[in-house]
C-alpha cells in the first residue's frame, strides 16, 4: 500500500506596496492590489506535511511547531483544505482508477523555522507552504495563480508567498474573488542583487493583529479613502521601477508607501500604532545614509519597510548592503551575533560607515539589544518540493 504524503516549503514575502484592507471579509477579497519581495527560504520558510490514508481515524488533524491546532470546518485553514479536496474530486472524478485521496482523514505538521509571532509574516508563508503540499499531494492540476485562490482565503498575504521573485495581488472585481490572485511580476532572475536586512525590533507577539486592525481602518478611517487613489498608481510605478532595475524609484515608493500606510494606521478610531522608538530611529538612520548617498552619487542605498509591527525591513542592493549592516550595528548594537551568511563584513572596521558626507553625530547609539538580532537575506524563489527523508511526520501520522 503506497503512503500518500507530500512535503513542500513556501517563503516569506515582504510588500513594498500593502495590502490594507478587505471589502469581503470572508472570501478575503481586498480594498487594493499589492506587490511584494519573495525572500530566500534559505533563510526564513514554512515547511509542510501533508498526508492522507485511509486508515486514520476520521477527522483531520493539525500540527504548528509541534502543537495541535483545531481544524475548524468553517475557519481559515478548514476553508482552504476543503477547497484543495473539491479540487481533488474533481480530478478523481475524471479518473475511476485515482484512489480517492479527497475522502481520507489528513495529518498536517508544519514547521517554521523562525519565531512565530516575530511579525515575519508567518502566516504567509506557513498557509503557501499548506497550499503547496496539499496540491502536491493531491496532484492538482491548477496553475500557482489558481492555487493562490486558496491561499488568499487562508490569509490574504499568503497568495504572493506561492511565486518567487516579485509578485503582485491583483484585487480583482469578481464578486466571488476568482479574479483576485497573485502572479509574478518579475522573476528573482531578473533582479537577483535585490538583498533585504530585517531589523527584530521585537518578538513578542504583536498587539493588534493585522486583521483586525485593518477592519477597523475600513470602518473608521477617512485617509484610507485617500490612500486607495494613489494605489493604482503605486502599482505601475513600482512594475515599472522593477522592470527597469531602477532601485531609487523602487525605495523610495517602498518608503512612501509603508509610510502612507502607517499613516493610515494613526488615522484610525481607536488608532493603532505599530511603529515604536526604535522603529522610528531606524527611518531616521535610512533617511540618513539616503541624504549623504544621494549628495555624494545622486542614488539612494536603501529603502525600509514595516508590517503590522515595530520590526524594519530594509531592502538595499547587494553592492550596498554591507553598508547598511555596518551603519544599522552601529546605532543599534545586537544582543545576538550577527551570522553574517553572505560574508559581506569582512575587511572593514565593524560600525564604520562608507557613505560620503554621512553625519555620525545624527544619533547617539541605542542601548544594546533594542534591536534584537539582524537577519541578512535577499530574493528568493517559490514554493519547493521536498523528498520523503525530509517528512515532518512519524509512520503513526503524528509530528516526529
Ligand atoms: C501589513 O495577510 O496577515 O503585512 O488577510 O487578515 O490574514 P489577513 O491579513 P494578513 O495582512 C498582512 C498585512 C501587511 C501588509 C502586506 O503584507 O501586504
Amino acid at each position: 500500500m503506497p503512503t500518500y504524503e507530500a512535503t513542500s516549503t513556501a517563503p516569506v514575502n515582504i510588500a513594498v506596496i500593502k495590502y490594507w484592507g478587505k471589502r469581503d471579509t470572508a472570501l478575503i477579497l481586498p480594498t487594493n492590489s499589492s506587490l511584494s519581495v519573495t525572500l530566500d527560504q534559505d533563510h526564513l520558510r514554512s515547511q509542510t506535511t501533508s498526508r492522507c490514508d485511509e486508515s486514520f481515524e476520521k477527522g483531520d488533524r493539525l500540527w504548528l511547531n509541534g502543537k495541535e491546532e483545531a481544524v475548524k470546518a468553517d475557519g481559515r485553514l478548514g476553508v482552504c483544505i476543503r477547497e484543495l479536496r473539491k479540487m481533488r474530486s474533481e480530478v478523481e472524478q475524471g479518473d475511476e482508477k485515482l484512489p480517492k485521496l479527497s475522502q481520507w482523514p489528513l495529518r498536517i505538521a508544519s514547521y517554521n523555522n523562525f519565531p512565530t509571532a516575530a511579525g515575519l509574516a508567518s502566516s504567509a508563508s506557513g498557509l503557501a507552504a499548506l497550499v503547496a503540499s496539499l496540491a502536491q499531494l493531491y496532484e492538482l492540476p491548477q496553475s500557482p495563480s489558481l492555487l493562490s485562490c486558496i491561499a488568499r482565503q487562508g490569509s490574504g498575504s499568503a497568495c504572493r508567498s506561492l511565486f518567487g521573485g516579485y509578485v503582485a495581488w491583483r484585487e480583482g472585481t469578481s464578486s466571488d474573488g476568482s479574479d483576485s490572485l497573485a502572479e509574478e511580476v518579475a522573476s528573482r532572475d531578473h533582479w537577483p542583487e535585490m538583498h533585504a536586512l530585517i531589523c527584530v525590533v521585537s518578538d513578542k507577539k504583536k498587539g493588534t493583529s493585522s486583521t483586525s486592525g485593518m477592519q477597523r481602518t475600513v470602518e473608521t478611517s477617512p485617509l484610507l479613502q485617500h490612500r486607495l487613489t494613489l494605489v493604482p498608481g503605486r502599482m505601475k510605478e513600482m512594475e515599472s521601477a522593477i522592470a527597469s532595475r531602477d532601485f531609487d524609484a523602487f525605495a523610495a515608493l517602498t518608503m512612501a508607501d509603508s509610510n502612507n500606510f502607517h499613516a493610515v494606521c494613526l488615522d484610525t478610531s481607536p488608532p493603532i500604532f505599530y511603529l515604536n522608538d526604535v522603529s522610528r530611529a531606524l527611518i531616521g538612520l535610512v533617511e540618513e545614509l539616503n541624504r549623504a548617498s544621494k549628495e555624494a552619487t545622486g542614488h539612494l542605498i536603501a529603502g525600509y519597510t514595516f508590517d503590522a509591527g515595530p520590526n524594519c525591513v530594509i531592502y538595499a542592493l547587494e553592492g550596498n548592503i554591507a553598508t547598511v549592516i555596518r551603519a544599522v550595528q552601529r546605532y543599534f548594537p545586537t544582543e545576538a551575533a550577527f551570522p553574517d551568511p553572505f560574508g559581506v563584513l569582512g575587511g572593514k572596521e565593524a560600525g564604520e560607515v562608507d557613505v560620503k558626507g554621512f553625519n555620525v553625530e545624527w544619533s547617539s547609539a541605542w542601548d544594546k539589544g533594542s534591536v534584537k538580532s539582524l537577519i541578512h537575506t535577499r530574493v528568493g524563489d517559490g514554493p519547493r518540493k521536498l523528498g520523503q527523508e525530509e517528512s515532518l511526520l512519524k509512520e503513526d501520522g503524528t509530528p516526529k
